[in-house]
């Protein structure tokens, strides 16, 4: 289902110059095709030369408020917490999802792979809660409650960034709609190699393979 209703609209009938198209592209196509392109050069493939402050930019700047640009990707689903949908993978160096959240619900606690984790809400309010990653005795047997860092609460239009070295997070739909939120995460280590979810009561972490797409390129899978 496309929380959306209005699927994003495609030109149609524009001239044509030569063999190129004149492509009436939106502003969200826009974002994604910058994300993609500031990604280009770099090699994607450790963290250190990504410019997080630029991709954090070209994010806080696109106005979210027409969902018609964004909506196809949007696809909700009441039954799960959240949905994960994949718009781009940045030719090979990022990964770009909406991920549609079904109101009073979050993700588990987890960790990113040692990746940059950019999010950018769309629609509505999204809390975060954030723990201090933990030290390694759990694994030992030992049950160690995971200590809460910060709690925020981020509200349409806003950008925040996550990686390993500021904890491990939690993200919930407090409110009584669907909300929905743009992430980026470069390197795609999540993708390719899973993360780790923790029990805040016990501080133990889980290996998570694969979680999958709810969809991919506006089509449910
Ligand atoms: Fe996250």
């Amino acid at each position: 289902m496309a929380i959306g209703i209005v699927k994003t609209v495609m030109a149609a009938g524009l001239p044509r110059f030569g063999c190129t198209a004149n492509v009436d592209m939106n502003h969200f196509d826009g974002l994604v095709q910058a994300l993609k392109d500031a990604l280009g050069p770099c090699s994607g493939l450790t963290s250190e030369d990504v410019d997080v402050k630029y991709l954090q930019k070209l994010m806080k700047d696109y106005d979210s408020s027409d969902e018609r640009e964004w909506s196809k990707f949007a696809m909700g689903d009441a039954s799960r917490a959240y949905t994960r949908n994949l718009v781009d993978e940045g030719n090979g160096k990022s990964n770009l999802l909406v991920l549609v959240w079904s109101p009073g619900k979050g993700s588990p606690i987890h960790d990113h792979g040692n990746a940059h984790c950019l999010m950018k809400i769309l629609r509505g309010n999204l809390t975060e809660t954030r723990y201090a990653f933990p030290e390694g005795k759990e694994e030992e047997g030992e049950d160690i409650p995971m200590a809460v860092i910060s709690e925020k609460v981020h509200k349409e239009n806003e950008v925040a960034y996550m990686a390993d070295e500021l904890g491990v997070h939690r993200v919930s739909n407090q409110g009584s709609d669907f909300a929905v939120s743009l992430h980026l995460y470069t390197p795609p280590n999540v993708a390719k190699g899973g993360c780790h979810v923790f029990n805040p009561e016990t501080g133990k972490k889980s290996h998570v393979k694969n979680c999958g797409y709810y969809s991919a390129y506006g089509r449910k899978l």
